[in-house]
């Protein structure tokens, strides 16, 4: 085993820098419930087209914090701006450019899902022609136009959370922020929620999206922000934060041959930690596995081992989170 510092392999990923022509942007946000500060000192920027990802576990302060982007709960302390307004100085143009989808459901189970939509789009200030054609286009976009003129009661949980989506889409804001859109649905409504958003994002909308799921954060996100306790305690692209943590990737070679020599041959290869073998497969960590892989096949070329399969497998957000916190980004989930 060697002590080797790893190579950093980010290369390909897009870099992170805050954006300069934010869609959104808010400084120093705080909210505090008593003596509990339960948002604190939050400041973060969204630029066009970007999808951001604000992950945290149960009670982090993401629904209080995203209440207070877009303007349905006041801060104690900073300010916000949606391309550039405060929602104070020019509420018309802060409201326009965003589309909010609230962690709580909001519709008319009496009402048809075109019949929700109608009353959503005029309190919008939508109306006549214009109003059925963006009811339309919502519904496509949401997949649930063969569900028009049926009554919301009737829906499942995850087609009722798309017709609040489409709520959120009548008025074709230049952000749309979810609250944890796919907690309590079923597979097929969480997988026609999370292409949908992909598909949105992909058209020029950006998206800041909440969760405590990670595996959906780390597909849709560009940026990541991680908040615990009311506090954002790191952000930066999935790439960005797992090299953080400085923790070994892992490869994991199926191999036809003597699996020992292998991992002798390997043992000293440059970034390499730590090598086990067993009977048919070598596991290697190491800094930057992907990176490592061409000499790791190099090596088991030269001691005449055949590799028949090779995985590399990288740490995720939850490692990230459990590193920079202590607790697992599941608790109390
Ligand atoms: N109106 C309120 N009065 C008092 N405390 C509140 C209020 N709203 C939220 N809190 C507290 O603020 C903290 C953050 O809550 P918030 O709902 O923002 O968390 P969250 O990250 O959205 O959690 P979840 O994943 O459960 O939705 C929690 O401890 C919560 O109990
Ligand atoms: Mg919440």
């Amino acid at each position: 085993m060697t002590a080797v510092a790893p190579a950093r392999s980010g290369a390909t990923e897009r870099p992170a820098p805050p954006p300069r022509d934010a869609v959104l942007r808010c400084r120093g946000l705080v909210k505090r419930y008593g003596s509990t500060t339960v948002v604190d000192d939050l400041s973060l920027a969204i630029a066009p087209g970007e999808a951001y990802g604000l992950l945290g576990p149960n009670g982090a302060g993401k629904t209080t914090s995203i209440s207070m982007l877009v303007g349905l709960l006041a801060p104690d302390a900073g300010e916000v701006e949606v391309g550039g307004h405060r929602l104070a100085d020019a509420p018309a143009a802060f409201k326009g450019a965003v589309g909010y989808v609230p962690q709580d459901l909001a519709l008319y189970g009496d009402l048809t899902a075109r019949e929700n939509l109608n009353f959503f789009g005029r309190l919008y200030g939508l109306s006549g022609r214009a109003l059925a054609r963006r009811v339309l286009d919502v519904l496509d976009q949401v997949r649930l136009a063969d569900r028009a003129d049926d009554r919301t009661e009737t829906f499942s949980g995850g087609m009722k959370r798309r017709v609040n989506i489409a709520a959120a889409l009548l008025h074709e804001p230049d952000l749309l922020v979810l609250d944890e859109p796919t907690v309590g649905v079923d597979p097929q409504s969480r997988t026609a929620i999370l292409d949908g958003i992909a598909e949105l994002n992909a058209g020029g909308m950006a998206v800041l999206y909440t969760s405590h799921y990670m595996e959906e954060v780390e597909r849709l996100c560009d940026r990541i922000g991680i908040l615990d306790r009311g506090r954002m305690i790191a952000e930066g692209s999935r790439r960005e934060l797992v090299e953080r943590l400085d923790q070994a990737d892992r490869i994991v070679l199926d191999v036809d041959g003597d699996a020992e020599a292998l991992a002798r041959a390997c043992a000293e290869a440059p970034g390499v930690r730590h090598v086990a073998h067993a009977h048919r497969q070598v596991t290697l960590m190491v800094g930057a596995g992907r990176s490592a892989l061409p000499q790791v096949l190099v090596r088991a070329a030269e001691v005449g081992v055949a590799v028949t399969g090779a995985h590399v497998i990288e740490p995720d957000l939850e490692a990230v989170f459990l590193h920079l916190t202590g607790k697992a980004l599941r608790d109390g989930a």
